[in-house]
């Protein structure tokens, strides 16, 4: 090999011939409600340095961004006008950085924008927040596959569940709470699932024990529980924190991912995505539901102009599944 011959690790097209300048991408200017969305037509992002561009095929939707839209958590997590919205992306690689060495042009990936910016046709990335799409995962199940199975596994992994456990999951068809359900299940986790009647037949056949919500439910789930309740993993709110309390759950085997302040009352655990974001931990998620470990319904796919009704059906908060953008 010369000098100029480039090795398997030297990608020899930096650039797809056909990359526009500009394109599409999800902006609004002010916190508000839906109406505040729109698209816009803005710059091709770079990608320089580490920085991947990918050229976006689905871009999932996650209840957070309509949280961080409403301002509803700006102390913590504050936008910055105009903002972009998108943290799950799948597409394929149209240019890399000089210094990237994990990917080509043409790669199928799935991975994860920290900057808001991936309902779009473009996101540019480090390439350390990729992984390779598996053949068999669907272009909609990768591009929704980030937030929700690395926070179920952040979730999962907080009660350190062992085979033959009961724990009870709330929501546990939505969008985090669907795969928390199966990760126990294949873990050998007897799940008691807590959701609406409609959503108990599909519970059911990813192998959980389902349970209404509403009036009496402490009691359904002590008759539920026959063999006494190890740990509970709330995906919903301060009252099923609560009620891991009231079924005699020690604090330190009671997680949520939403109910900070009922958490640090009682002293439970509150990992979430970030606490799990990995290229490791999402490599093998996307394994996962590659091999059917985990199922993730498709909910319904919306074109990037019909961003709002994406996030008016996100936020009747009855999804079981993922909302995904198909830009
Ligand atoms: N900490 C983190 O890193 C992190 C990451 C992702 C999400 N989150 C947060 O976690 C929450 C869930 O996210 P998600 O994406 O799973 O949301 P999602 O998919 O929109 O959740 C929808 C589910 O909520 C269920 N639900 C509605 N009312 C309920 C009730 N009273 N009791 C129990 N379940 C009920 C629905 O079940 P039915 O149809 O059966 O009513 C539906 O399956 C959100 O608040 C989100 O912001 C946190």
């Amino acid at each position: 090999m010369t000098d100029s011959t480039p090795d398997t690790h030297t990608p020899t097209t930096t650039r797809d011939a056909d990359l526009p300048t500009t394109m599409r991408a999800v902006r609004f200017d002010a916190y508000g409600d839906r109406s505040v969305l729109r698209v816009d037509e803005v710059p091709v992002p770079e990608a320089t340095g580490d920085r991947v561009l990918v050229r976006v095929r689905a871009a999932g939707t996650n209840p957070g961004e309509a949280a961080i839209r409403q301002g509803a958590m700006a102390e913590q997590f504050p936008a910055t006008f105009p903002s972009g919205q998108g943290t799950d992306l799948a597409g394929v690689v149209a240019a890399i950085g000089e210094d990237v060495t994990q990917w080509a042009v043409g790669d199928e990936v799935l991975g994860w924008s920290w900057e808001r910016s991936s309902q779009a046709e473009f996101v540019s990335v480090p390439e350390g927040q990729l992984v390779a799409k598996p053949r068999r995962l669907s272009w909609e199940i990768a591009g929704a596959l980030d937030v929700a199975a690395t926070t179920a596994y952040a979730a999962v992994r907080a009660v350190d569940p062992r085979p033959g456990e009961t724990v009870v999951v709330s929501s546990a068809a939505g969008g985090v709470g669907g795969i928390v359900t199966q990760l126990l299940v294949a873990k050998g986790v007897d799940v008691i699932a807590v959701a609406s009647d409609a959503n108990h037949e599909w519970l059911r056949s990813v192998g959980a024990r389902p349970v209404a919500y509403g009036d009496g439910l402490e009691d359904r789930v002590r008759q539920a529980a026959t063999n006494g309740i190890d740990a509970l993993i709330d995906t919903h709110g301060p009252e099923y924190v609560r009620l891991g309390i009231a079924l005699g759950v020690p604090a330190a085997r009671i997680e949520t991912i939403i109910a900070y302040e009922a958490a640090a009352e009682v002293g439970a655990k509150t990992d979430g995505s970030v606490d799990a974001a990995s290229q490791e931990v999402l490599a093998e998620l996307a394994g996962h539901a590659a091999d059917g470990t985990i199922t993730v319904p498709i909910v319904a796919t919306y074109p990037l102009d019909a961003v709002q009704d994406a996030y008016a059906e996100l936020e009747q908060g009855h999804a079981r599944g993922k909302i995904v953008l198909v830009p």
